[in-house]
């Protein structure tokens, strides 16, 4: 685990492996992937059929033997071959060679705060075998309080909660260290997996992975004035056959309801180790909730309820750890503590993935 600015900004690559989505930032070409996480092999020969989007687009419309895995499950690699078979493809030829021809290709990775010695041994195992010279690794609610702009090396308490799709990690900053912090095992993941079963025990209806997301954008665009009914597609329980159905929103936020008081408790348990200094700074300053499944709808109303405290979501919270570890291995400032985050270089921000490694 680094701590040294100086180690971070040597690094050309940033990596998040998130068990949903995985992200490469790389140094002064900015975003290059943001692709989902999953690998679609064939299990007779062990050929590689697909990565990222393309694997997802295959998940359940695929033969027998073609089997498509998740190699990550909260930001640790569960599967070495496939995770660097899939790194290396979605890195692509061009930029992966790029990257091997600097004299020590450095990569920046982030990792769940509590990872254990094997899980950091693996990722950094993952990573070597993808050509990196030095791993460096960050505790993610750093990387992600970096990329939220939260002022971080202050001697001021913040909270930062990330909701990703296996798991939140809930931490409380203050000078640049986590003082308090849990891994909750509820993320997007255990709420599609309510609705799902909401689906099928009140509708009879059996739903992809993939037919939630709509789902999602009505859900969490429409939290202000609620949109009662959408339409969802899927198999009939009994008959087996396609159908369609006007689903009532209220139903879902109900179905949701569990995994998210898991959610709030335990960010509740976070605030009460906390010494009352930095609960007050929290209080003042707002909990901050990034990571992809930070606009569940409902989430925030219900931690500023559940808290008394005001919750403020992200821009573009499912980038935020990428893209601090970005500027971290961005900033020109050698010296500084990696906690003294730098302001954040506009032309760093999100760009397409087509830009080839400085
Ligand atoms: N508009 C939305 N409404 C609700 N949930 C959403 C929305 N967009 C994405 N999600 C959820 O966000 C999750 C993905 O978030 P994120 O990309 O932060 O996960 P990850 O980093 O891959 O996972 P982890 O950090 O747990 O390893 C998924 O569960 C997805 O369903
Ligand atoms: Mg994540």
């Amino acid at each position: 685990m680094t701590d040294s600015l100086q180690d971070l900004r040597r690094c050309t690559l940033a990596i998040d492996l998130g068990a949903a989505r995985t992200r490469i930032y790389a140094k002064r070409a900015g975003l290059i992937v943001d692709e989902p996480s999953l690998v679609a092999v064939d299990i007779r020969n062990g050929r590689l059929v697909a990565v990222g989007g393309l694997a997802e687009r295959m998940a359940g419309r695929t033969a027998e033997y073609v089997r498509v895995v998740r190699p990550f499950s909260g930001g640790t690699v569960t599967d070495v071959d496939m995770g660097t078979l899939m790194l290396r493809q979605l890195l692509g030829d061009k930029a992966r060679r790029a990257w091997l021809r600097q004299s020590k290709p450095r990569i920046a990775a982030a990792v769940p705060f509590g990872v254990g010695p094997q899980a950091r041994r693996i990722l950094s195992e993952t990573l070597t075998e993808l050509g990196a010279r030095q791993v460096e690794l960050v505790h993610a609610p750093l990387a992600a309080a970096v990329g939220s702009l939260i002022p971080v090396g202050q001697p001021e308490g913040s909270m930062i909660v990330i909701c990703g799709a296996s798991e939140t990690q809930v931490a409380v900053l203050s000078f640049g260290g986590i003082i308090a912090g849990e891994v909750l095992p509820v993320g997007g993941n255990a709420m599609d997996d309510a609705v799902l079963e909401h689906l099928r025990i009140h509708h009879d209806l059996i739903l992809p992975h993939q037919g939630l997301l709509p789902l999602h954008q009505v859900l969490s665009e429409s939290v202000a004035e609620p949109q009662a009914n959408t339409d969802v597609h899927g198999k009939d329980v009994s008959s087996g056959l396609a159908r369609s159905l006007s689903l009532e929103t209220a139903g879902v936020r109900d179905a949701m309801r569990d995994p998210l008081s898991a959610l709030v408790s335990g960010i509740g348990r976070v605030l009460r180790r906390c010494p009352p200094d930095l609960v007050v700074d929290i209080a003042d300053r707002g909990i901050i909730l990034t990571g992809g499944s930070a606009v569940l709808p409902g989430l925030d109303n219900m931690l500023m309820a559940v808290t008394g405290m005001p919750v403020h979501i992200t821009k573009e919270p499912a980038l935020s750890t990428v893209l601090g570890l970005g500027m971290m291995i961005e900033s020109a400032e050698a010296t500084e503590p990696v906690a003294e985050a730098p302001e954040p270089r506009p032309e760093s921000a999100v760009r397409a993935a087509s830009q080839e490694l400085a």
